[in-house]
């Protein structure tokens, strides 16, 4: 299929702005959604409703990557609930969204219930849809070990397990959905590796040539042994082929690479 006209929610984003590069080269016309009115950006808010009319004139697909951790029951739930109604009307022929795998396995954790609430909502819209899947990718694993790293002491929830992927992967796949025709629930796809979080942690301090003691902790409760048990990941579907250590190398040493 040939969509000429496509709008990226969250194009300003990790994800999404990599999703806006990527469709630029296939010449069709992009847009990306936000709030703010920086340049090559078309406004609109889904927490208020404002602009999404405006947006969705003429698109014929949407890739959705909009979300807000801190407020998803307002801007993930309520906003892409009103942003579908604006969509069916504006005809709309295709939404591709991007979810998290294990959203089902793990929706005591509030943002994944969100997340899954989320998907039930487009799966039921009128307009044809795609949802994917994926895993935490590594800029967002990176950006928590750094932040971690700023306390006095490295602690980590033990045996949390990951299997990160690179977003840049994430992006090429969605790509491709959105060049597709709407395939309801793809397959979920995850890095290359599963990893606990105390050894991606350990494995920063080595590609950054440092000594940090990482002190695991026991967590308790359901959602942390959603976490240790493997909710979130989906070691079958191995689709991303940058593993960690390249990646730590490719971000932490672009000079080596
Ligand atoms: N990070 C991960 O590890 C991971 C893993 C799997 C799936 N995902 C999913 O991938 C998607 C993108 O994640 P990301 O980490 O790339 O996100 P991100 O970098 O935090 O970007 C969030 C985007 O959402 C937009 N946004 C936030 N509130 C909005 C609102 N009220 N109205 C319109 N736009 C709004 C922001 O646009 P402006 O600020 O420009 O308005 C921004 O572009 C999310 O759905 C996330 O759940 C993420």
């Amino acid at each position: 299929m040939n969509a000429s006209n496509i709008l990226v929610t969250g194009g300003t984003g990790s994800l999404g702005s990599l999703v806006v590069d990527r469709l630029l080269t296939t010449g069709c016309n992009v847009e990306a959604l936000s709030r703010s009115k920086r340049p090559g950006t078309v406004q609109g808010d889904l927490l208020t409703g404002e602009g999404l009319e405006q947006a969705v004139e003429g698109i014929d697909v949407i890739v959705h990557c909009a979300s807000s951790p801190t407020n998803p029951r307002q801007v993930d739930v309520e906003g892409t609930k009103r942003f579908l109604q604006a969509a069916e009307r504006a005809g709309v022929s295709h939404i591709v969204y991007v979810s998290i795998v294990g959203v089902d396995r793990n929706s005591f954790y509030p943002y994944y219930g969100m997340k899954l609430k989320t998907e039930q909502i487009i799966e039921q819209a009128a307009i044809p849809w795609t949802i994917l899947r994926a895993t935490q990718f590594h800029e967002f694993v990176l950006t928590l070990i750094q932040f971690l790293d700023r306390l006095p002491i490295m602690l980590i929830p033990k045996g949390f397990l990951l299997q990160p992927i690179q977003a840049s992967e994430v992006a090429d796949r969605l790509v491709e959905l959105a060049l597709s025709k709407p395939a309801g629930r793809v397959s979920d796809i995850g890095g290359p590796e599963v990893w606990t979080a105390a050894d991606l942690a350990r494995a920063y301090f080595k590609a950054e040539g440092r000594k940090r003691k990482v002190v695991e902790v026991a967590t308790p409760g359901k959602i942390a042994q959603a976490f240790r048990t493997g909710a979130q990941l989906c070691p079958n579907q191995k689709f991303g082929k940058v593993g960690w250590h390249e990646f730590l190398n490719q971000t932490l040493h672009p000079e080596m690479n």
